[in-house]
């Protein structure tokens, strides 16, 4: 095994689920400290630990390990989904080390009905988001002045300032039918502090200057991984804008969603799927509308973690990993569900577009030229599936147990996307990784 540096980014290359959880979970064995910066219940991050899955969406997934877990002040917190997701740890056993940014900005009620409502209005540009309020709340924390913070919610003034919120909030209120007339806009606060007081009880012991604690454990010599949500191509910058989330899904957004500066980050692992997944919508070069894709939602079990919504699926596209590694400055890639590809007779790679005639290595700034984009592919011959006793021999012996066509599929990546790869995942399970020698 590699050595240990101090601090490491975990970033989604693509579209999300890329397999972010269960890695950090592999990873986590020898790490301190595990925190998320960015996003918030929109993800849904699995660990498999023999029969048992967690599905983790605002709790690093480190806690599986029991690793001190924290939640960054680039998070927004949906108090209610948050105190469940305790609960269910709790009674799986597994005892919290839990920080929370005071930072972090809440999630209230009428955030996840804003969400649903306005997608469901909009017409010719519909995101397909999860419907959890990330956009609304993100948008209030831009605003300013109709956000509430962590520190807002355990403060005895919390719902004084709820009431000045829901005050500049009343034309939206109406109009989405959370309130009938300004007369109701007291009941609607008093029902929301009843519900949100139970939440504050059990979470307010969590609360802590987490920047501090991170730079801090630094200093003693602990070690952090950062776990992204989502995906570089999510990522509301650098992403396929408009049809993104509302954060800083890239590295750069570790370091803004929890306090520790760039100096302090040692490396950046891009997590990539073997092939490409994309939930709800937007342009998607490599999309595969056909037996394959079907295929590979099916065997890949490409449903999302957080909606159950299936998955888009399609080939590889390496345009795609070298724009994540541009954005990213990802020092390495991790590649995983290799074992999906398994019987499929003929692979492709997408290693560039075609746009108008001319051939485009580098992604496109445009979204309009994007979807535009036709993807150029190499094929390659595919292997077949392997069973249980050829896994075994693959997860003892490593990456030379392959089969050659496997390895072809690897070494072809890392050539056209100019990175090491250091582990190769081939099953749900933490076991079923591949770390590949230096
Ligand atoms: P995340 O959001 O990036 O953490 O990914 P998700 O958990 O949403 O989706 C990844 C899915 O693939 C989960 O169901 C994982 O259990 C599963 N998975 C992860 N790695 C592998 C792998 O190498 N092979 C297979 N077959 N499944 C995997
Ligand atoms: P993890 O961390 C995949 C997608 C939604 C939608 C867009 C905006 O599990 O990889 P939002 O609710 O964030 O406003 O939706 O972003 N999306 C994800 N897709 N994995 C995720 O998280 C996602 N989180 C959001 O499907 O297209
Ligand atoms: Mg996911």
């Amino acid at each position: 095994m590699k050595k240990v540096v101090p601090s490491t980014i975990i970033v989604g290359a693509q579209w999300g689920d890329e397999g972010k959880g269960k890695m950090v979970d592999f990873l986590a064995e020898r790490i301190d400290i595990v925190v998320r910066y960015n996003g918030g219940c929109n993800a849904g991050h699995t660990v498999k630990v023999g029969n048992k899955v967690f599905k983790l969406h605002l709790i690093p997934s480190g806690v599986v390990q029991r690793k001190i877990a924290v939640i960054g002040n680039g998070v927004v917190i949906d108090p209610k989904v948050l105190v469940e997701e305790v609960e269910s740890l709790k009674n799986e056993g597994i005892k919290l080390n839990l920080l929370i940014s005071y930072k972090a900005h809440v999630t209230m009620p009428y955030h996840k009905i804003f969400d649903k409502r306005k997608e469901a209005k909009r017409k010719e540009v519909k995101i397909g988001t999860t419907g959890r309020g990330i956009g609304p709340t993100y948008a209030d924390k831009m605003k300013r002045t109709e956000a509430i913070r962590i520190l807002d919610l355990v403060s005895e003034h919390f719902s004084e300032k709820l009431l000045r919120i829901l005050e500049l909030k009343v034309l939206e209120l109406l109009e989405f039918g959370l309130i009938k007339s300004k007369d109701e806009l007291e009941d609607y606060r008093k029902k929301i502090i009843k519900e949100y007081s139970l939440y504050i009880e059990k979470i307010k012991e969590f609360v802590f200057d987490t920047s501090l604690f991170l730079n801090k454990s630094l200093d003693e010599g602990r070690t952090i991984l950062f776990e992204g949500a989502q995906g570089s191509l999510l990522d509301v910058e650098h992403g396929t804008y408009p049809f993104v989330t509302s954060s800083n899904t890239t590295a750069g957004g570790a370091c803004t969603g929890t306090g520790v500066g760039p100096k302090r980050i040692d490396k950046v692992i891009g997590i990539a799927k073997a092939y490409t997944t994309r939930v709800g919508f937007g342009p998607f070069p490599t999309e595969l509308n056909n037996d394959i894709g079907e295929f590979l939602r099916e065997k890949g079990k490409e449903y999302g973690t957080t909606t159950g919504r299936p998955r888009r699926c399609g080939w590889l596209d390496t345009v795609i990993l070298r724009y994540a590694k541009r954005i990213n400055s990802l020092d390495e890639l991790v590649l995983t569900k290799l074992d999906v590809l398994s019987g499929i007779k003929k692979l492709k790679i997408c290693t560039a577009y075609e746009l108008k005639g001319k051939v485009m290595k580098e992604f496109p700034t445009s979204i309009s030229a994007l979807e535009k984009c036709k993807p150029l592919y190499i094929e390659l011959d595919g292997w077949k599936e392997f069973d249980g006793n050829e896994l075994k021999e693959i997860l003892r012996k490593g990456f030379k147990a392959l089969p050659k066509n496997a390895k072809t599929y690897v070494n072809k990546i890392k050539e056209l996307v100019g990175i090491p790869i250091t582990i190769i995942s081939v099953g749900p399970e933490r076991e079923e990784t591949i770390v590949l020698k230096d």
